[in-house]
């Protein structure tokens, strides 16, 4: 039979063990293919670290949070990457290889797929900022136990007469905020697409007072307010040189406090937005990219990736990933707005 490989690369993501599964099950039932899956994304191709993936070692696995494969942000296009992953696609016998990743995992499988390797894409964030795809597999989750905790925030805040302040991630990107903060009914949102001042973030937390509620902010973590250069307090550089975002909340803390006298309290949700289960949405999405991933390596379409559009999933162009960012319209966040005061 036909032999495929899988890995996962970049940050991980709730639902890519259903695309795992959906692949597998997929390409085994369907088009009669063997799986191989390598360690830690293109680490395990580079250090020939894989495993078998037969039908049962994907048993159960769409709802378990995580990959089962573990993953790096290990590029591929290092120093003699690219004859390495041909070296190990020739000693396990790959026809091809079906990368699921973010940005940076499917710009390295244009990359490849420009040099001759074979690649299908799954595109996967939590961050939902590709704009190749309507919804990113993972976003839903993540905005499922943002939404959760924020509403724990609120029985809090409520109790202590507090305005409690909720940071999301989404990198640069605002989805994330705006999504969870409309389904928590937050009294601001604040999004790196729309700056506001600080003073209008005072004025819909005072009005919220006011009105006898106990005032709830969602800030996105790459928000900066009107007036400001930078995002706050970058934590350092990753390992792509992207800065590490997160602190605007303790920062926001301190500030609407002195501007509301209000007693303030931030909350950093951070990984736990990345960790656990997967909904039932993302298991359906994340399933359905799996197996139309495997049905385009039957198909030759290489150099390519699933992605999904409106209620269809279709075949693009890798290249279309690596566009601009998919951030959030101003029309999407006035129509939020319009809830805050
Ligand atoms: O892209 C997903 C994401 O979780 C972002 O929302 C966040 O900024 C970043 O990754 C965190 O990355 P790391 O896991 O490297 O800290």
């Amino acid at each position: 039979p036909q032999r495929l490989g899988v890995l996962t690369s970049g940050g991980d993501c709730p639902g890519v063990n259903a695309v795992i599964r959906g692949a597998v099950l997929g390409g085994t039932v369907a088009h009669g293919y063997e799986f191989v899956g390598f360690r830690d994304g293109w680490r395990g191709v580079l250090e020939d670290d894989l495993l078998p993936l037969p039908r049962r070692a994907v048993r159960g696995i769409s709802g378990l949070g995580g990959t089962i494969l573990g993953t790096s942000r290990t590029n591929p296009l290092s120093e003699g990457g690219v004859e390495a992953v041909r070296g190990s696609m020739r000693r396990h016998r790959l026809e091809g290889l079906i990368a699921i990743g973010g940005e940076g995992t499917l710009a390295a499988g244009k990359a490849l797929s420009d040099q001759g390797v074979n690649v299908v894409g799954v595109p996967k964030s939590i961050d939902n900022d590709l704009g190749a795809t309507d919804y990113t597999f993972g976003f839903d989750s993540a905005v499922q136990t943002a939404t959760e905790a924020i509403d724990r925030l609120r029985t809090t805040g409520e109790s202590h007469h507090r305005c409690m302040i909720a940071e999301v991630m989404g990198r640069n990107a605002g989805w994330i905020a705006l999504h969870a903060g409309m389904a928590s009914g937050a009294h601001a949102i604040l999004i790196p697409e729309h700056r506001v001042a600080l003073k209008q973030v005072a004025a819909w937390v005072t009005s919220a007072r006011d009105r006898g509620r106990a005032p709830l902010v969602v800030v996105a973590e790459a928000f900066t307010p009107e007036g400001q250069d930078a995002p706050y307090a970058p934590r350092g550089l990753d390992t792509f040189g992207r800065p590490r975002l997160g602190g605007i909340g303790l920062a926001l803390e301190r500030e609407l406090q002195q501007l509301t006298g209000i007693e303030t309290r931030a909350t950093v949700l951070g990984h736990i937005q990345r960790g656990g289960e997967p909904t039932a949405f993302d298991r359906v999405l994340a399933t359905r990219l799996g197996m139309a991933a495997v049905g385009a390596a039957a198909a030759g379409r290489w150099g390519t990736m699933v992605s999904l559009r409106g209620t269809e999933i279709v075949n693009v162009g890798l290249e279309q990933a690596l566009g601009a960012l998919k951030v959030v319209p101003e029309a999407r966040y006035r129509e939020a707005a319009v809830l805050f005061g």
